[in-house]
């Protein structure tokens, strides 16, 4: 396998900014994949859109002091790394490139369409 194999070569419009306010997340499908947005301190974060625990939908997630709560069974991830709070576990959510240009906010993806 060559390098640039796997590397991103495209990348989707998913929101404006102004979409996504602190504190809430948005779920959006991008092909088959489930990508959930939100703002934690200014910033914009892209992960996966199913929660590790279950593999549930995070729609219905708040942002809430530094972490990202999963309304099914309330486990808690930190909101700028993904990595799992509550209960401690090695599952997280994987996180994805985001780039805001502007007023909107793109997501890389690989060749075969899948965020990366
Ligand atoms: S599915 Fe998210 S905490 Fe159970």
């Amino acid at each position: 396998m060559s390098k640039s194999e796997g590397s991103p070569i495209i990348r989707t419009r998913l929101c404006g900014t102004s979409d996504i306010l602190d504190g809430q997340l948005r779920v959006t499908d991008v092909g088959h994949n489930a990508v959930a947005v939100y703002r934690h301190d200014g910033e914009y974060y892209a992960v996966e859109g199913t929660c590790p625990h279950r593999g549930l939908r995070l729609e219905g997630s708040i942002v809430e002091q530094g972490t990202v709560i999963c309304p099914s069974h309330f486990w808690r991830f930190d909101a700028a790394s993904g990595q799992n709070v509550w209960p401690k576990t090695s599952q997280c959510l994987r996180r994805y490139s985001l780039i805001a240009e502007g007023d909107s906010l793109f997501l890389q993806l690989d060749r075969d369409g899948k965020p990366v």
